[in-house]
């Protein structure tokens, strides 16, 4: 199956019961006591997840699947199963913030020795060369849009005996897919481009089958499970995935072109520019650039960040990224107002940064909302 097909008929040809064109909901707790080893109870296994969890796996190029209740879920069983009291954990630093918060405040109580190196890949391959069990990177990472040089940080962690996780999210399987560069697994909040509307809130992980029953065993122990509606709207989300991303990726670069040479604003952080740090790594892992645009702005007023998101018109401003609708987010206030002013220079998210997830707007009347708004502030 081409990678086209894949998204909208991958682990999915009509209800082999009914014969559906979609997949139907199993909105059920339980299944009459079976015979042999089939569907028992739904916090194990429920028909329509498995569906979801094939469709991604399949996607990322995996072996199997496992879903959850969230992104987070997905991440935290995910830890918890494959590390253990006296293991080192190398996490790297602009992962997501509650990525960060459930190391410190839960792996390093259990005894996991938690090391966060500095940003960047040669710090990060420095980390790993010093021995360690487990390595949880980004592919891209966010706000800051550092791209991950998985090949290389795969090889380091194979070399000293340990695995590594990639968090997928940003980038989604359409541009970057970690198994096919050394990854041993995949894990998503699949609250974002995945389903792709702002409607479900669900996290996957995908891997080779060994790895993934492991982490879905103690799913069904700590009872993360995805409900079978949430994963309908995700199968759902996903048949338009590869769409969604290549208009995405052309307007999110026309929109950093854009902001690039606009007065007000000091410097864009898009993959994709040219001139971005981060354009040759980039150039060289992944095969689009993706939907989020981070741009500062020049004035140093704290007020210039809420002013520009209230002058939008169409954009709205909130706390997340990837779907349909063009949004804004301003990390020092909403997603990253919990770390220090010092904390958030070292991980590149200044007072002036703004994050922009792109959406299927045309790309016209994204640029014209922003030119209005940029021209008030
Ligand atoms: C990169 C990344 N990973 C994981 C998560 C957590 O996912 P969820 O919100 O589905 O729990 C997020 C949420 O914003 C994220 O941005």
């Amino acid at each position: 199956m081409l990678e086209d097909t894949k998204y909208v008929k991958g682990g999915e040809n009509s209800d082999p019961t009914t014969g559906s064109l979609t997949t139907p909901v199993y909105q059920t707790v339980a299944y009459r006591h079976p015979v042999g080893d089939t569907y028992r109870y739904s916090r194990e296994r429920n028909p329509t997840v498995e569906v979801l969890a094939g469709k991604v796996a399949g996607i990322e190029g995996a072996e199997s699947g496992s879903c959850f209740s969230s992104g987070m879920a997905a991440i935290t069983t995910t830890l918890f199963a494959l590390l253990k009291p006296g293991d080192t954990f190398v996490l790297q630093r602009d992962v997501f913030g509650r990525t960060i918060r459930f190391a410190r405040e839960f792996l390093s109580t259990w005894g996991v020795k938690l090391v966060i190196p500095d940003v960047g890949n040669k710090e990060l391959i420095e980390a790993v060369n010093r021995g360690c069990n487990l390595v949880f990177v980004e592919s891209v990472t966010n706000p800051a849009l550092r791209v991950t040089d998985i090949e290389r940080v795969a090889e380091e962690a194979h070399r000293v005996g340990a695995k590594l996780v990639v968090d997928n999210t940003l980038p989604t399987p359409v541009n970057f897919k970690p198994l096919e560069h050394g990854a041993d697994l995949v894990v998503h909040s699949g609250s974002k481009f995945l389903s792709g509307h702002y409607d479900v809130v669900c996290g996957i992980v995908a891997g080779p089958k060994p790895l993934v029953e492991r982490v879905d065993e103690l799913r069904k122990t700590l009872g993360c499970s995805l409900d079978p509606h949430a994963a309908y709207l995700a199968i759902r989300g996903i048949k338009t995935l590869g769409v969604r991303i290549e208009r995405i990726n052309n307007s999110a670069l026309k929109v950093a072109h854009y902001l690039a040479g606009h007065s007000k604003v000091a410097y864009v952080r898009y993959p994709g520019l040219p001139q971005d740090p981060e354009n040759t790594t980039a150039r060289r892992l992944l095969r689009g650039y993706g939907g989020v645009v981070s741009f500062c702005l020049k004035s140093e007023s704290r007020d210039a960040p809420e002013t520009l998101m209230t002058k939008l018109k169409m954009i709205q401003p909130a706390n997340t990224f990837g779907a349909v609708d063009t949004v804004i987010s301003h990390p020092a206030t909403m997603s990253h107002r919990n770390l220090t002013e010092e904390e958030r220079q070292r991980i590149g998210v200044p007072w002036g940064l703004l994050r922009l997830s792109v959406g299927l707007e045309h790309v016209e009347d994204i640029i014209g909302d922003l030119d209005q708004a940029l021209n008030q502030t």
